[in-house]
């Protein structure tokens, strides 16, 4: 494959976001990049029936828009790989560390569960025909699962097989993707510096300051750990350049252990080491996927629904996936430096602020007028402001601190609280790779034992 491709990685893609997300990437692609460039999407199903149907819904969609020889500059790999199952994501790492790819552009960290049970019917009922655009994009009506946790990660007679719970929302949404991220470094250091990898983590419009709390980390005592596993993940992405998470950010974007990284250290073709990924932070909006399960009947009035938000002003109101991947494919296919500039022109003069925050870090959402014309937009997130400044939305950026799309209630964020958004991070930072590290030795020590080879023959 010609270093002219672009490589880009998304899990989950059978559907919902996902799939529109590598069906606007195709086409954001063509009609962005020259006609010597390529791109090859490897997307991830859990079964390969799913792979097989999205991808001919891809070549499908793929021929109907751009029925010229453009075509053949789109390539489509499917892969395999199940986020709470930490060895099926170390098989998929494995596979792709071992393969020709000669680097790895972006990864989209889609895939996901909500771990919601169903709806606070009459709750649902009165905010939406109280406050439809609010209701829509901070629900408060969803009932979560308390202490879902996922399948034994080891086989039962590894040595290690006394392993800790690991949540599974958690590991589905967060956990899953932070190893698959570490463990493909190789592919992602071996972007050229002129354009650094990505890694394109999946946030929502949800989280606020409490749904995180520090004692349960992996939101096993909470009815929230969909929420709670997106504000870690809002905490991550934004403090990933602050000097809190230095430490924990450099062993994260080091190269892995040859055990991790290959299971044979001759099947790794020699890559250049040419830097660390940058991290990105997106949010859709509020699209109508199968996230939330519901009734047919039920599933079109929330469609209708979400329409009459986004006619009552929700920008946030993207409706169908497609339009939702907008900020996705943005961060995806833009340039950093382009990223950096729309960053920076949402700063004040100074991009350290007395905090000593470096500023200029946005979690990056869909917006939507009412006709369904998209724009990537920052977002404010609480203790952080747009862009840790504590500040929100620009005056020009629907009407300011009242504006519509802000959350009601909304406060501006304070030195301390963007001092606290700041430790927090860092803190969360080092108890994910704590985890990281004790479930790497624990997958080591299965594997020495022979337990994991033994257990994949029978
Ligand atoms: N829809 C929204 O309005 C919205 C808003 C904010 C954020 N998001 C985020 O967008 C992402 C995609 O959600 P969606 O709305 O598109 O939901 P969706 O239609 O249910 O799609 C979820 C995708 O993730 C896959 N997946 C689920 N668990 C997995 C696992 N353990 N391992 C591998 N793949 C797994 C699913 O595969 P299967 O088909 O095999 O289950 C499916 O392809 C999630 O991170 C969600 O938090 C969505």
């Amino acid at each position: 494959m010609s270093s002219a491709t672009t490589h880009v990685l998304v899990t989950g893609a059978n559907s919902g976001l996902g799939l529109g997300i590598c069906l606007r990437l195709i086409d954001d692609f063509l009609n962005t990049h020259p006609a010597t460039s390529s791109l090859n999407i490897i997307f991830t199903t859990r079964s390969s029936r799913k792979s097989k149907d999205t991808q001919r819904t891809l070549e499908s969609h793929l021929r109907r828009k751009h029925p010229s020889a453009l075509h053949a500059r789109v390539t489509f790999q499917p892969e395999s790989v199940d986020l709470t199952s930490l060895l099926t994501v170390l098989h998929l790492a494995r596979k792709l560390n071992a393969s020709s790819l000669p680097h790895l552009n972006a990864i989209i960290c889609n895939a996901g569960i909500g771990g919601w049970s169903g709806l606070n019917w009459p709750k649902t009922i009165w905010t939406v025909l109280t406050d439809i655009r609010n209701a829509t994009t901070w629900p408060t009506f969803k009932l979560g699962i308390v202490g879902s946790v996922t399948k034994s990660q080891l086989p039962s007679d590894s040595t290690a097989a006394q392993e800790p719970a690991l949540g599974e929302v958690f590991c589905a949404n967060l956990f899953g993707h932070y190893m698959l991220v570490h463990w493909l470094m190789p592919l992602l250091r071996a972007c050229p510096s002129t354009w650094p990898g990505k890694v394109i983590w999946v946030s929502s419009t949800e989280p606020q300051r409490h749904h995180f709390n520090e004692s349960d980390f992996q939101g096993l005592r909470t009815e929230a750990a969909y929420e709670h596993g997106k504000r870690m993940t809002d905490l991550l992405s934004l403090t990933a350049n602050q000097p809190s998470a230095h430490k924990s950010v450099s062993t994260y974007t080091a190269l892995p252990k040859q055990s991790a990284a290959s299971a044979n250290a001759s099947e790794q073709p020699g890559r250049p080491n040419n830097g660390p990924p940058r991290l990105h932070l997106y949010h859709p909006g509020i699209a109508v996927t199968s996230v939330i399960s519901l009734f047919w009947i039920v599933h079109q009035a929330y469609l209708l629904g979400i329409y009459l938000a986004r006619w009552a002003g929700s920008p946030w109101a993207t409706v169908e996936p497609y339009t939702a991947a907008h900020a996705a494919t943005w961060l995806a296919l833009t340039s950093e430096r382009d990223i950096h500039d729309a960053e920076m022109a949402t700063c004040s003069s100074s991009t350290t602020s007395e905090t000593g925050v470096v500023e200029g870090r946005i979690k990056w959402g869909t917006a939507t007028d009412r006709l369904g014309k998209t724009t990537p937009r920052p977002t404010e997130v609480p203790d952080w402001g747009v862009n840790g400044s504590g500040l929100p939305y620009a005056k020009d950026w629907w009407g300011g601190v009242g504006g519509i799309g802000r959350k009601p209630g909304s406060m501006e964020a304070t030195k301390e609280d963007v001092q606290e958004f700041l430790d927090l991070g860092g803190r969360v930072w080092e108890g994910m790779e704590r985890l990281r590290e004790e479930w790497e030795g624990r997958i080591k020590e299965a594997e020495e034992s022979g337990a994991i080879e033994k257990h994949s023959k029978q």
